[in-house]
């Protein structure tokens, strides 16, 4: 028998405040338009933090709405891990505010700093920690408020990006070990820091100085984008002998329309099992995966036992895909 991380419960959380494409140019004074948005990301409208809404506040709303539907309490957890890029403070972590907001006291909470990848890599981490026996009840966080980091004077960056959280419940299960099992099949990692310029927050909390802003050379991120998504989610099917066959739902990062198209092209999936949140949700970074789950599960697309993909790439550059079987 081999132990697994099994997807218990997920969540989601969005600011009430939602920002439309036309919005930004009337309220926000923004040389842009609808089209030139919708055309090359497929955003049309994002929801943006209210003062006092924090990457914790809306984290620990995503993890409540998780723990319900996972039937799980406070006490039970044992691990906290959150992904964010825009952590309400350098320290104590997000992670630590979260578990004491959610009344968890028990086991280990930290942030995971991987920017879009986050959420996959702390997916991978809290996976390894229950495989191990370190950990058997995880809530694994992603929340983000790009909108406090974003340059609103950089037409180029600033549409792109919205603010959210989304949370799932890992508890640890037993089975066979095979690919048939339910749960976290295998997680697969990668960076290349050579590229760090490309996506990056210049200054701000860093030891570097600085404004504190996103910084994006975006041609270049869409450059790498494609090829090394495809090749890590061919690498997370080979080692568990599946095939694009095998696959019943890609929830890609939701970063731009255009990529996650590509990458169900690449999978030869049907529209309708990719699952998409970009046009409502914009770029939430290391909340858009979990964000987006939450949002399928809420519909009633995905049901026990279909296999999923998870594909994110980011600043660092970091990307990584996850397989599991819900
Ligand atoms: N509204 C109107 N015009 C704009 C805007 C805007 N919001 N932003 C830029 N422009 C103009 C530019 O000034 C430029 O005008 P010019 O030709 O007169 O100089 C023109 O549009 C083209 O600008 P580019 O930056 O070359 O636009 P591009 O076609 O590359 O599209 C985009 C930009 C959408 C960011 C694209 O590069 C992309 O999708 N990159 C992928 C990266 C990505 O998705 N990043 C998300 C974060 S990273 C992640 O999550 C993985």
């Amino acid at each position: 028998m081999t132990t697994r991380a099994i997807i218990a419960g997920c969540g989601g959380y969005l600011p009430e405040r939602v920002v439309t494409n036309a919005d930004l140019g009337r309220e926000c004074g923004i040389e842009t338009s609808d089209s030139w948005i919708v055309e090359r990301t497929g955003i049309r409208q994002r929801h943006i933090a209210a003062v006092g809404e924090t990457a914790s506040s809306m984290g620990a709303a995503a993890a409540h709405q998780a723990m319900e539907r996972a039937g799980i309490g406070g006490g039970e957890i044992d691990l906290v891990i959150v992904a964010t890029a825009t952590p309400d403070s350098a320290f104590p972590s997000t992670a630590a505010r979260i578990q004491a907001a959610i009344g968890a006291t028990r086991g280990a909470a930290f942030d995971i700093a991987a920017a879009c990848t986050g959420f996959v890599y702390a997916l991978g981490v809290a996976d390894a920690m229950i495989r191990a026996g370190s950990a058997r009840c995880a809530l694994v966080i992603g929340t983000e408020t790009y909108s406090r980091i974003v340059d609103w004077t950089d037409r180029g960056t600033c549409v792109l990006f919205g603010d959210g959280a989304g949370a799932v419940v890992l508890t640890a299960g037993e089975g066979r070990g095979d690919s048939g099992d339910r749960g976290i099949l295998s997680t697969h990692l990668h960076a290349d820091g050579r590229h760090a310029d490309i996506l990056h927050i210049e200054g701000g909390a860093g030891s570097t100085g600085g404004p504190g802003l996103l910084r994006m050379a975006g041609k270049e991120v869409f450059r790498h984008a494609v090829a090394k998504l495809a090749a890590v989610v061919d690498e997370a099917l080979a080692a568990n002998g599946l095939g694009h066959a095998d696959v019943r739902w890609l929830i890609p990062h939701q970063a731009n329309l255009r990529i996650i198209e590509a990458m169900g092209k690449k999978l030869g999936l049907p529209a309708e099992r990719v699952v998409v949140t970009v046009d409502r949700h914009a770029n939430t970074s290391a909340a858009s995966i979990p964000l987006a789950l939450a949002d399928a599960v809420g519909r009633g697309l995905i049901t026990k036992g279909d296999l999923i993909v998870f594909e994110a790439i980011g600043g660092g550059l970091t990307w990584g895909a996850a397989l599991a079987r819900f």
